[in-house]
């Protein structure tokens, strides 16, 4: 780790992210194109999806031929992440934004070294938004304005509010590809009793959102506009970017689960909380008192 040039890789990945997100753009997304299916139909992946990641799997081996690579598209069931430097990739996170059009949609590109997320590019063409972080390195929001890129460390306010719970928490959630059994029940249950009112026994949060990517959403907690995420059933080329870009900003990463306060990478139940002073660990404590007895089944 210590003779890893971390800022060489951030850079080759910020050039494979725009160039990644031109494919994404010149394609006929939201044009009835051909889609395939994984698990269901809501689980879909498309050509765009296949091609973008055999050019970023192309140019990373090419580029660091000792280091391993996952991406969504080629991983095999029941493979693992190694300690070895890996290149953790999702050619295209928010397929289904990404196929109606709905400009909520990223490439993802992290490196785990240890299985801890070290480098994190998140780039969204659609809004021409740029996420990245370097493990103790910081984190960056990149926009472009008037054609001049404006680069702004995150999270985006300098002095976070303390959180002070979920009684005025913005939320990031899911639903996922799961619609039924344990897992969907637990989702279901858990976001009426988010958002329920305190005279009914809920938290009556702020409210819910779902950006549909899950990249996009811990890029969101990192720069403090929503103040949690919470997800189950996403895999690690989903989290491993925007997990280091959380932590960079001063966020944490605990589990989806109650009691887990250090989630494996690709353990696929994931809380993350934004940047703050004070009441990360205490907002964490009460989401998973929401939970309760409930648990997450999604395995590894
Ligand atoms: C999906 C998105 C979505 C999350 C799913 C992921 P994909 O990734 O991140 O927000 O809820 O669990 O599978 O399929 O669009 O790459």
């Amino acid at each position: 780790m210590a003779d890893l040039d971390l800022k060489a890789i951030r850079d080759t990945l910020v050039q494979l992210a725009r160039r990644a997100g031109g494919m994404i753009m010149d394609s006929n997304y939201n044009q009835n194109f051909a889609t395939d299916t994984k698990l269901n139909s809501v689980d879909i992946v498309t050509e765009t999806d296949k091609a973008v990641e055999e050019m970023i799997s192309t140019s990373l081996r090419e580029a660091y031929p000792t280091f391993s690579f996952m991406g969504e598209e080629t991983w095999k069931p029941g493979v693992k992440i190694g300690p070895e430097p890996t290149f953790v990739v999702d050619p295209i996170d928010g397929t289904t934004n990404f196929i109606h059009g709905f400009p909520h949609a990223c490439v993802s590109l992290g490196l785990a070294v240890d299985r801890v997320p070290t480098v994190g590019v998140i780039y969204n063409p659609f809004l021409d938004i740029l996420y990245s972080g370097i493990k103790g390195g910081g984190a960056t929001m990149t926009t472009r304005a008037g054609g001049a890129a404006i680069e702004k460390r995150l999270p985006l306010r300098r002095d976070p509010a303390p959180l002070s719970g979920l009684g005025s928490a913005l939320l990031g959630v899911e639903w996922g590809s799961d619609r039924q059994g344990t897992n969907f029940e637990l989702k279901a249950e858990t976001y009426r009793k988010l958002t329920a009112s305190k005279e009914t026994g809920g938290r009556m949060v702020h409210s819910l959102r779902s950006l549909g990517s899950a990249a996009l959403n811990l890029a969101a907690v990192a720069a403090g506009q929503m103040d949690m995420y919470w997800e189950g059933g996403c895999y690690a080329w989903d989290v491993c970017a925007g997990w280091c870009i959380l932590v960079e900003a001063g966020g944490i990463m605990a589990g989806g689960n109650p009691g887990v306060w250090e989630p494996e990478l690709d353990g696929r139940k994931y809380l993350a909380v934004r940047g703050a002073p004070a009441g990360q660990k205490e907002i964490v404590q009460e989401f998973w008192d929401v939970i309760g007895e409930g648990k997450l089944e999604y395995q590894q």
